[in-house]
């Protein structure tokens, strides 16, 4: 096995829908264990991004590679959708969920059930949902059915895990367990976690890099590295201020910063401003 490949990497990335172009020039890469956050607004193309490394829409021109390219990759990644509405009324405990994603998509006998019930239960106290592991899931709250979405994305040990906007109707501490959760995980099982959001600031204690996405073109590295007003407004191709208030980092356009920032001061939970 090739150990020095990275568990992914994007390299001049173009994907076009509908005839328009959706995203351009994307390259970055991620390391096993590595815990990467995957920002942009609304329409910056962050779902595209995870849908075209899953190999759902077809690329125009670049290359994924998975794994060092190993054989069966692309079959192995872990992905939480962006919209997943479970009915309350689904015949389906928390743990059928997790147990699902351990076999729900391979054709042939069942594994054995013993291994497969050890392997449930192991991954249910990984994250830490065993509590309610026999509860209806679609009766959990947001916050306890991410944990059981998270689980059955991971029971198979991918080396790449995909979530599409997870922290989306959390309040501020299950995000905060969330992302201390995926993080702990990401190292444990030595997997790179991709990780969409419109909010870095969560994510910014956490996050090993941030691949950065405007209007379809990325920027990706450090934090420290991406989240410059410099680099920013290159990437928007027009100015734009990474200024701190209260704590947090917001990305203003020039116009709008004294508006935001008076905004920031009167709500600074919930302003998310984007330019
Ligand atoms: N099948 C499609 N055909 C045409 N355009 C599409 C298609 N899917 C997405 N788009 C467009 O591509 C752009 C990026 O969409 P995408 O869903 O990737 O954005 P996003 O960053 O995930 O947004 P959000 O934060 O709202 O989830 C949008 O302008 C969208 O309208
Ligand atoms: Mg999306």
């Amino acid at each position: 096995m090739n150990g020095a490949a990275p568990a992914l990497a994007v390299e001049g990335l173009c994907v076009a829908l509908g005839g328009r172009q959706v995203l351009r020039n994307v390259s970055f890469e991620l390391e096993a264990g590595e815990f990467c956050a995957l920002i942009g607004s609304n329409g910056s193309g962050k779902t595209t991004l995870l849908r075209a490394i899953l190999g759902f829409i077809p690329i125009d021109s670049g290359r994924i590679g998975l794994d060092g390219d190993a054989p069966g990759a692309a079959g192995r990644i872990g992905y939480v959708p962006q919209k997943i509405a479970l009915d309350p009324s689904l015949p389906l405990r928390a743990r059928d969920v997790v147990a699902l994603g351990l076999d729900g998509a391979r054709l042939g006998p069942p594994l054995p059930s013993k291994r497969r019930t050890a392997q449930v239960e192991q991954m249910l106290q990984a994250v830490g949902a065993a509590g309610f592991a026999d509860q209806r899931v679609g009766l959990l709250s947001g916050g306890q059915q991410q944990r059981v979405l998270v689980a059955h994305a991971l029971v198979r040990r991918p080396r790449l895990l995909l979530l599409d906007e997870p922290l989306a109707n959390l309040d501020v501490r299950s995000t905060a367990e969330i992302v201390a959760l995926l993080r702990r995980l990401s190292r444990e099982y030595g997997a790179a976690v991709l990780l969409s959001a419109h909010d870095m600031n969560p994510l910014l204690p956490a996050m090993d890099r941030i691949v950065y996405l405007a209007n379809g073109s990325a920027v990706a590295g450090r934090a420290d590295e991406v989240v410059r007003t410099e680099v920013l407004s290159s990437l928007y191709g027009y100015h734009v201020d990474v200024v701190r208030v209260h704590g947090r980092v917001v990305v203003v356009a020039a116009e709008a910063r004294d508006e935001i920032r008076d905004a920031v001061a009167r709500d600074p939970v919930h302003t998310a401003p984007v330019p």
